[in-house]
Parts: structure tokens; sequence; C-alpha cells
């Protein structure tokens, strides 16, 4: 079933299938955005038709609605579901406090929302995703389209105060046009090659008229699953400061994930 699928493909897939052994029956779940969670919804849809696993899922975007509703699996709003167990979503970069730089996707502010909805995230993630301060992966932040540009320079003013290597922002495009995302706001991507004081960062960016969330995660996520191309997965727990290894076995029949790979 996996043979076809790349390396880092294969990483993610064996973050994702790893993270799902921790769904269990009953749970409301949060379900994340982007290629690795969509590896996940995939997984957990598995679970509930061969299982019958009954779950409530909330998920962080239109997308992966759509995807969870294609997979059976039962979507509800997060008014609805209230609070959750758990939430498993990917990430663009994750440090070895597990703090994140979340939203390449567009759909950090829903994320953040869900996220912090739950008992527990886990964030699961292929290795390279893995770095020692966070900041090479451009920083996402949601701004409204009202005076996107008063936000923007307000940005940049507030960037020389904080332990950054670039300054660059940039307004996100999607062909001609700004990308919108689905709560209808412009993202603004801080090219910052490092971020030094990634809690203070994250603390007066949302101070900023405009500004609706940041993409950094700090003491957000519980654990990580971290996913290897040859089927090594790794889980880090934060709290309990353990690190367990298995190993996901690839299934070398025709490829049923080959539409979600790079
Ligand atoms: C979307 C996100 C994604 O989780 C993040 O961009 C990682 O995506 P991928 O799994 O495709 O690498 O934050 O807003």
């Amino acid at each position: 079933m996996h043979a076809d699928l790349s390396p880092v493909d294969k990483a993610k897939y064996a973050a994702a299938r790893r993270a799902v052994e921790f769904v269990e029956k009953g749970m409301r779940v949060g379900l994340g955005t982007g290629s690795t969670a969509a590896f996940m919804v995939r997984s957990l849809g598995e679970r509930v038709r061969e299982e019958g696993l009954n779950i409530l899922a909330v998920p962080t975007s239109e997308a992966t609605a759509r995807l969870a509703r294609a997979e059976g699996i039962e979507v509800v709003t997060l008014e609805q579901a209230r609070w959750l167990d758990l939430t498993i979503d990917g990430t663009d970069e994750f440090d070895p406090e597990l703090n994140l730089i979340k939203g390449g996707g567009g759909a950090h502010l829903r994320e953040k929302i869900v996220a912090t909805a739950s008992d527990q995230m886990i964030v699961i993630a292929d290795s390279g995703k893995e770095v020692a301060q966070l900041g090479a992966f451009p920083l996402p932040v949601e701004v409204v389209r009202f005076g996107w540009q008063a936000s923007k320079a307000l940005i940049e003013e507030l960037l020389v105060s904080l332990d950054v290597l670039g300054r660059e922002v940039r307004l996100r495009m999607r062909g001609d046009t700004p990308f919108v995302s689905d709560e209808g706001n412009y993202i603004l991507d801080l090219h910052l090659g490092r971020i030094g004081t990634p809690r203070r960062m994250a603390l007066v960016l949302n101070q900023v008229p405009g500004v609706v969330e940041n993409g950094l995660f700090i003491d957000v996520c519980d654990r990580v699953v971290v996913g290897y191309g040859d089927g090594r997965v790794e889980v880090r727990d934060i709290d309990a400061g353990t690190v367990e290894d298995s190993r996901v076995i690839f299934d070398e029949s025709p490829n049923a994930f080959a539409d979600l790979s790079d």
C-alpha cells in the first residue's frame, strides 16, 4: 500500500499511523491540517470503518472537514463538542521543548483554538521538522484584511527590538491574489531566520492591531510523534521526559495513499 511513497511521505505516514493509536472510543478529537494530518485522517478513517471506533471530530480547516467526512468520520463543530480529549496535528517546525511554528497551510488560527481547547495535543512530524531553534521556517501571522499594510508596518517596526536574524515580512499570495484563510483573513509570512525569544515574540505579535493570531505554539504540544522514512517512530513526551521507539510496517500492495503523496 505504501511502496510508492517518497521517504518523507513514509515518515509522515509512520508518524500518523502511530499517533492514531492514541485515539480511544468515545473521544472528541481535533483534526489538524496539512499533508501529515491528511495521512492521520486517512488512518483514523480506517479505524472508524474497520474497528467501529466511535469518535466525534472537530476539523481545523474546510479541507480537513471534507477529507474526514469522506473517510466516514463524524464531524461536529467545536461549539457542539465544547471541549476535546485530544488534538493531532502536523507542524512546520518543532524545537527541543516542543514549541512549534505552524501555519504553513494557513490554518494556524483554527489549529491553535482547537489545540488549546483540548486536554492533549499530539504533533506528528517527519524528522526533517526538528530544529534546535525555531525560525528558519517563515512565521505565519494572520491579519484582518482591513488596514493590513498598517499591521505589516507595525510588525516590521516591532521586529527591530526582537532577537531575530531577518526582518522581511511578505503578504502570502496564491497565484496573483492574496491567500485568504478559512476565516477570511490575510497571512503575513515573517522571514526571521532565527527566533531568539519565541515566547516573547508570540506575545508581542498578538498586541499589534489587526493581528488575529501568530503561528507560534508555545507550551501547547504535549507529545511529538516523529516518523522516519524506514518506518521507525519515536514518541517523545515533554512532561514525562520519555522517548518510546516503535516501527510501522509498510504494506507493499497497490498504493491507497498515493493521492496524498508530494
Ligand atoms: C497548517 C499547518 C500544518 O500542520 C503544517 O504546515 C505542516 O504541514 P505538512 O504536514 O503538510 O508539512 O500548520 O496550517
